[in-house]
C-alpha cells in the first residue's frame, strides 16, 4: 500500500508533461460550452483538475483511486459533462459573460502527465435595429454585441458614418447612420454581421420619401388655407365695412320704415365676433337710435 502511494506521488508530480494543446472555444452567452481533455482510459487515469486561469476561481477535480470529486468555489452551473472517470470533459451551461478567460485541464495518469490549456470566448448577438429620422438618413444600430458586429449598407454610400458605445460588461453597440440625398434610390439595406449571426433589414426609402411628401404638401395645404381664410374674412369683413358705411347713409333718410331689417343686416352671424366687436356694436347703435329718434 504504502509502495503504491509512493508511485502515485511520483506520478502526480511528474515535471514532464507529454500532451500540452491550445483550444480555443467560442460559445453565446445562454448556450453549454463544452471543453474536453484527452481521452485517458480508465484504468490509466489517477487524478484530473480543471482550473480556471485566475486565484480565487473554480478547481473542480477528481480523484478516480478514491472515487472522489472536489469543488472548489466552483458555482453549480461548472460542472463534468459526463462521468469523470470515464470522460473528464467540462460543462458550463449556461454560460455568461464572466466565465470568459482560460481554463487548464491538468491529467494525471500511470502514462505522464498531461495539460491542455482553453480559452474561452463568451460571444453576444447585437441587437438590430433599422430606423429613419425626418432628415432623411437611415439608421441601423447593432445594440449590446461582443464583439462588435460590423454594419455595412447597400447601396455602399459615401453619406454614411458610424459611432461606437462601450458598455462596463464588454459589449460594444454600435450605430451607423446612411444618409439618402438621392430620392430616387427605392431601398436601403443594412447587413449586420456577427460571429453569433448574419441579419440584412431593408428600409423602402419610396414609401418613406412619399410619406415626407405627404407631410411637405399637408403642411403647405395648411398654410395657403389659413391664409386663404385670413384674406377672405379680411376682404368680406372690408366690403362688409363699406356696405354699412353706404348703408349707414342709406339709414339716415329712411331706415326706419323697415328697422328689423337695419338690426338683422348689421348682425351677420356666419362672422367671428371678433372682427365685428369694433364696428358692429356702434353701428347697432346708431341704427336703433336713430329708430327711437323717429
Ligand atoms: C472564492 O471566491 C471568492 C470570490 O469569488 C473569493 O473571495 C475567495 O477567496 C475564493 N475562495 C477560494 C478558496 O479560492
Ligand atoms: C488567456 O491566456 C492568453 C495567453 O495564452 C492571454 O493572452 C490572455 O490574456 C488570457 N486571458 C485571460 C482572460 O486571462
Ligand atoms: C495561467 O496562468 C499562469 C500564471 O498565472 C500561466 O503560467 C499559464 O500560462 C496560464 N495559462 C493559460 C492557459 O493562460
Ligand atoms: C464617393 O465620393 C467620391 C468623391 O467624393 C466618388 O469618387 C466616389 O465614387 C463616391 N463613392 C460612392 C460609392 O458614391
Ligand atoms: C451588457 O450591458 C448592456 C448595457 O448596459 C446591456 O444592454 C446588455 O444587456 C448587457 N449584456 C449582457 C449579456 O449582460
Ligand atoms: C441617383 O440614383 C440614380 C440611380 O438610382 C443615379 O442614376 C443618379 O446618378 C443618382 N444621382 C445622384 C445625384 O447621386
Ligand atoms: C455570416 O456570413 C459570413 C459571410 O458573409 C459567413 O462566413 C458566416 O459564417 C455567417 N455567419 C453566420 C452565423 O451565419
Amino acid at each position: 500500500m504504502a509502495q503504491k502511494q509512493a508511485v502515485l506521488a511520483v506520478l502526480l508530480f511528474l515535471p514532464i508533461n507529454l500532451v500540452e494543446t491550445h483550444n480555443r472555444v467560442s460559445v453565446e452567452a445562454g448556450h453549454e460550452a463544452v471543453l474536453s481533455c484527452p481521452k485517458i482510459s480508465k484504468v490509466d487515469l489517477l487524478l484530473v483538475t480543471w482550473k480556471m486561469n485566475c486565484s480565487t476561481c473554480c478547481v473542480l477535480s477528481y480523484r478516480r483511486d478514491k472515487n472522489e470529486i472536489n469543488r472548489n468555489n466552483c458555482s453549480e452551473r461548472i460542472t463534468w459533462k459526463y462521468s469523470p472517470d470515464s470522460d473528464p470533459a467540462l460543462r458550463i451551461y449556461p454560460v455568461n459573460l464572466q466565465d470568459e478567460g482560460n481554463y487548464t485541464c491538468q491529467i494525471a495518469s500511470v502514462e505522464g502527465n498531461f495539460d491542455c490549456f482553453f480559452s474561452l470566448t463568451v460571444i453576444v448577438p447585437p441587437t438590430v435595429t433599422l430606423t429613419h429620422d425626418t432628415s432623411r438618413v437611415a439608421v441601423c444600430q447593432a445594440t449590446a454585441g461582443k464583439p462588435p458586429a460590423d454594419i455595412s449598407w447597400i447601396p455602399a454610400s459615401n453619406h454614411s458614418s458610424e459611432e461606437e458605445f462601450h458598455h462596463p460588461n464588454g459589449t460594444v453597440t454600435r450605430v451607423s447612420y446612411f444618409g439618402w440625398t438621392n430620392s430616387s434610390l427605392p431601398s436601403v439595406t443594412c447587413l449586420v454581421t456577427h460571429p453569433a449571426m448574419n441579419q440584412t433589414l431593408d428600409l423602402d426609402l419610396r414609401y418613406t420619401s412619399q410619406m415626407l411628401l405627404y407631410i411637405l404638401i399637408g403642411a403647405a395645404a395648411g398654410v395657403i388655407a389659413v391664409t386663404g381664410v385670413t384674406l377672405c374674412l379680411i376682404f368680406r369683413c372690408r366690403a362688409c365695412w363699406l356696405d354699412k358705411r353706404a348703408r349707414r347713409s342709406v339709414t339716415q333718410t329712411n331706415t326706419c320704415k323697415f328697422p328689423s331689417s337695419c338690426v338683422r343686416r348689421l348682425q351677420p352671424p356666419e362672422f367671428p365676433e371678433r372682427i365685428y366687436e369694433n364696428d358692429s356694436p356702434r353701428s347697432v347703435y346708431i341704427c336703433l337710435q336713430q329708430c327711437k329718434q323717429k
